[in-house]
């Protein structure tokens, strides 16, 4: 991050003036291209609101659809400079539904322009846009009290707003609050001090942007080095890319890989121009070390007397972003700092309502909703608290099967509860198992509809490898439901933690060097994704039985899908709640055009083709 460049967020609804106030801090950079301006009075007379006076919100509400409906719909960038500075302003919409567009506004922000109607006063949604912004870590925040004119220029109803205002966001833990009244649409205070305004002291809105000194602070922090990429030319050249992400490294300084703790010193500070004595927070170098230590891309080097932490559970805030719920227990590929890894939130403490910051107990995050997680990753991973660094206190969770971003979380604390259990190293191992077996172990997982006929087909199939000597065990849905998953319905939830719980005990088996049967309708794509990833290569067998609804529903064997139709049972997979078919099931069979004897065969045909079971004594005792 260069010194003489400053992003900051303007909140704001669309009444507030926002759009005019950047408007303003445009026009009055004098960035408005002579041929902008022509089109801007034309279109003045079209949409605007201001009469025949130019209306600055079109400079900024670019887009047509927007205009018609005036308000703004999504993040935009603006750029302007002056003398002393290049400005980036993020500007979001503001309503509730937008949240994750305003998230996406602050996470670079320096700082927060909050407007407030001088007539209105704090209102739900300022206290929404503080939050958010403390959330993301904004430490500066100006209060822009707009339209002062509407007031009368009053001292004191500007009085009044500023002290409503701090009185909620002494909690928020600002760096520094500045109240400023400003008139965006005549100008006053933005960017030249106004005449109409004689009791205000301070700066104006301009004043304080080009004052700001946020990029600072990043550099007085630890070093931070997150590793982009190993630069390994040649057998003579070892060096570490990426961007400093927050601190100074110097030539000589001592350091440690965060996750291995193993340490040495910095021989040389590498640049595309020639070495440097030092870089500092924003600065893309190569960083070669005295010593061959061990370094891989995601590592974070470190100064050696001011670690991160390393941990694989913590407690973070979540923003969920994706359409699609967060649901507890499934896996997400996680994004921190230049790391990708799996990792799943073990719980949810409790959403937090934006408007009133009150916590609400829940299972789930919908999209734009905000709360308090435990995390867990597959892995020891480095950080700092987000409060305590941005760059390595943020992360984001993707979805494995869309690759969309699904949710960006700031750390609060690592959680240390199972750093002291370690993992006993047992004698007899699963070779040894396998060996004494006879045959491989395996997961057979069966997926399909209530009603397609899995637990019939499992049935079959365990009948007869145990009549081939084999070991192995059932695990069903209805019976599993009855003791280990007691404790669960059908929500989404509880069906990820369902097939999870399934998927860990399935391992298990599979370490005793058992053939485990499985079978339970696991509807998503991303649970019997995660079982798959559980064990081996090869020792996850996908049978798809695809048995056609209209079938299901005909047999109806236990009654259910009449009762589901009526209403009388919720969240029947099928009916009210959905079913991902497997894309690249092992096997798949349809039970309305083969016996199940029948399909109980190619089931073992299939494990002998995969060596599982050797064919000893073909007995075929159906
Ligand atoms: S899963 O979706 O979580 O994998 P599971 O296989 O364990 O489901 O359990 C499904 C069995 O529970 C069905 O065969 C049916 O007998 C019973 N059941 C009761 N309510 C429902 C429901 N709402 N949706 C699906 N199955 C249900």
């Amino acid at each position: 991050m260069s010194r003489d460049l400053m992003r900051f967020l303007t909140c704001g609804s669309v009444d507030d003036g926002k759009s005019t106030l950047i408007g303003r801090l445009l026009y009055d950079s004098q960035l408005i291209l002579e041929d902008t301006l022509a089109s801007l009075v034309r279109d003045s007379r079209k949409h605007g609101t201001t009469g025949e006076d130019i209306d600055l919100a079109l400079l900024v509400d670019g887009l047509e659809a927007e205009r018609e409906q005036g308000i703004t719909i999504d993040v935009a960038y603006r750029f302007f400079s002056t003398p002393r500075r290049s400005f980036i302003v993020a500007d979001t919409p503001g309503h509730e539904q937008y949240t994750r567009n305003m998230a996406t506004g602050a996470s670079n922000s320096d700082a927060a322009v909050i407007l407030i109607d001088a007539r209105k006063g704090v209102l739900t949604q300022t206290r929404r846009h503080s939050y958010i912004c403390s959330l993301l870590g904004i430490r500066h925040v100006v209060v822009a009290v707009n339209k002062i004119d509407l007031v009368g220029f009053s001292a004191e109803r500007f009085r009044e707003i500023v002290e409503q205002y701090q009185d909620f966001a002494r909690a928020l833990g600002f760096a520094s609050v500045t109240p400023i009244p400003v008139s965006a649409r005549y100008g006053d205070n933005v960017t030249q001090r106004s005449q109409r305004l004689p009791w205000y002291q301070g700066p104006t809105l301009l004043a304080y942007l080009e004052e700001l000194d946020a990029a600072r602070e990043l550099a007085d922090k630890p070093l931070r080095f997150p590793v982009q990429w190993v630069n390994r030319p040649d057998l003579d050249f070892r060096g570490f890319s990426g961007q400093v992400a927050s601190g100074v490294v110097r030539a000589g300084d001592r350091v440690v890989v965060a996750a291995s703790g193993r340490q040495s010193s910095i021989r040389r500070i590498v640049t595309a121009d020639g070495d440097l004595p030092q870089a500092q927070a924003g600065d893309a170098v190569t960083l070669v070390l005295a010593d061959e230590i061990d370094v891989a891309r995601g590592d974070v080097i470190a100064p050696a007397e001011a670690r991160p932490e390393v941990v694989d559970q913590f407690a973070a805030h979540l923003l969920w972003l994706s359409e699609e719920a967060m649901l507890p227990g499934r896996s997400y590929l996680m994004r921190i700092g230049t790391k990708f890894l799996p990792a799943r939130v073990t719980s949810l403490r409790h959403k937090v309502d934006v408007n009133s910051l009150e916590h609400i107990a829940g299972r789930t995050l919908g999209l734009n909703e905000i709360g308090v997680c435990n995390i867990a990753t597959s892995q020891p991973v480095a950080f700092d608290p987000y409060t305590e660094n941005r760059e390595t206190g943020a992360f984001i969770l993707i979805d494995r099967i869309t690759n969309a971003t699904a949710g960006a979380g700031m750390i609060s604390f690592g959680l240390r509860r199972a750093t002291n259990v370690h993992r006993q190293s047992l004698t007899v191992d699963r070779a040894a198992r396998q060996h004494r077996n006879g045959h491989k172990p395996v997961i057979l997982w069966f997926t399909g509809l209530s009603g397609s006929g899995k637990s019939t087909v499992a049935n079959l199939v365990e009948q007869e490898l145990h009549a081939q000597g084999a070991h192995t065990y059932l695990l069903d849905g209805d019976n599993v439901r009855h003791g280990l998953n007691r404790d669960l319905g059908f929500t989404d939830a509880d069906r990820v933690e369902n097939i999870r719980r399934v998927g860990e005990v399935a391992k298990l088996f599979v370490d005793a060097g058992m053939i485990v049967l499985c079978s339970f309708i696991s509807p998503f794509r991303a649970e019997r994704r995660m079982v798959r990833e559980l064990v081996g290569e090869g020792e996850f067998i996908e049978v798809f039985v695809d048995t056609p609804i209209e079938e299901c529903m005909k047999r109806d064997p236990k009654g259910l899908y009449a009762r589901a139709k009526e209403g009388r049972i919720k969240n029947f997979t099928g009916i009210d709640s959905p079913y991902e078919a497997p894309e690249n099931a092992e096997l798949r069979i349809d039970t309305s055009k083969i016996a199940v004897q029948q399909a109980a065969e190619l089931v073992l045909r299939e494990l002998r083709r995969r060596e599982v079971i050797v064919d000893l004594s073909f007995s075929w005792s159906l």
